[in-house]
């Protein structure tokens, strides 16, 4: 039971919150993370890990909402909604940032540019990487961080071994023009579609394939819907960490600090679970056994080379041939 000293006591404190005298609780700084990949991807891992240790870090003054599999946007429609400032943080792949108006991110795209990881590494901490990363600035956005995925292989329904088997072949592909150049020059005819319609487009016959890394194609069960798939590596699927510029410069610069540190972490982390997770994703394939995968011998790679790596000097002054040039001197390009 209330006595009279009790609710006075009660009466002074409404009255001390109604004036504002009492300290307000102080709400946490919410950074919503929108992306388009399953949980369990390389991506969808990081973004994870990036939450439980920013929130760890900043001792839960901010918290991280992360979106997985386009439950928010799908690929284009993020990109408007990071630069108006609905979701704050983003890892779109290298091939979307085109409509940005910074196609130089599409030099990921090019063809048998890197061989590997190392080869990655060599482009994504060296000039090249980070200066694009510099372009995204006047955009209203900040790179933060280069995150893997993986190497592509093609896939459709019918055997693509050689170039010939591509001829006229519908191959959905991400924004990017090298994309496209890439697939008119194995003669097939490339459609842009969001990473969310590729598994119906593939099942109802609205394109007859598509590339991706395995992790990629075996988390949206692409593998159960193209009967052939070739080991071919022939290009790179990788994100950049982006975040709404003003956004983040607005923020209290200890808690960006420890932001900071939370993002380097997670991409230690990432770029260590990247190829296991593609290798997993790949002994699940071969289980299901709904795929046939073909590995190139060295001749047929050798005609896949010759058709695809024109496909560098026909696309330079996209990039910026200077651009290409580092790329080549730094992989050791002829
Ligand atoms: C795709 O659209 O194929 C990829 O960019 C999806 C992703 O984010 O890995």
């Amino acid at each position: 039971m209330f006595n009279r000293r009790s609710l006075a006591a009660l009466a002074g404190a409404a009255v001390l919150a109604l004036s504002g005298a009492l300290p307000a609780l102080a709400q946490p700084v919410v950074i919503k993370f929108s992306h388009v990949v399953a949980p369990d991807t390389p991506k969808g891992k990081a973004a994870l890990k990036f939450k439980e240790l920013a929130e760890q870090y900043t001792e839960g003054k901010v918290v991280v909402e992360v979106y997985p599999n386009s439950q928010l946007y799908k690929d284009k429609e993020e990109l408007e909604a990071l630069q108006l400032g609905a979701v704050q943080m983003l890892a779109p792949s290298l091939a979307k940032f085109g409509p940005l108006g910074v196609q130089q991110f599409e030099i990921f795209d090019l063809p048998y540019l890197m061989a590997d990881y190392d080869d990655l590494r060599k482009i994504t901490d060296g000039e090249v990487g980070q200066s694009l990363l510099g372009l995204l600035d006047d955009k209203g956005i900040k790179g933060l961080a280069y995150w893997d995925n993986g190497f592509k292989i093609m896939s459709a329904n019918t055997p693509i071994q050689v170039p010939d088997d591509f001829l006229g072949l519908k191959m959905r592909i991400q924004s990017s023009k090298i994309l496209e150049a890439q697939m008119q020059a194995l003669m097939a005819v490339p459609q842009v579609l969001a990473f969310s319609e590729v598994y119906q487009a593939l099942q109802t016959g609205v394109v007859d394939g598509t590339e991706n890394p395995p992790s990629n194609m075996f988390t949206q069960k692409m593998h159960e819907v193209q009967k052939h798939a070739t080991l071919s590596n022939h290009g790179y699927l990788g994100y950049a960490v982006i975040v709404n510029k003003a956004f983040w410069d607005g923020l209290d610069p200890a808690l960006r600090e420890q932001l900071d540190r939370a993002m380097d972490e997670s991409t230690v982390y990432a770029n260590s679970i990247a190829k296991e997770e593609n290798d997993w994703a790949m002994d699940e394939m071969r289980k299901h056994g709904y795929t046939q995968f073909h590995e190139l011998t060295e001749d047929e790679r050798a005609e896949w080379l010759e058709v695809l790596r024109p496909v560098h000097d026909e696309m330079a002054s996209r990039i910026g041939a200077d651009l290409v040039a580092k790329a080549h001197e730094v992989l050791g390009i002829e």
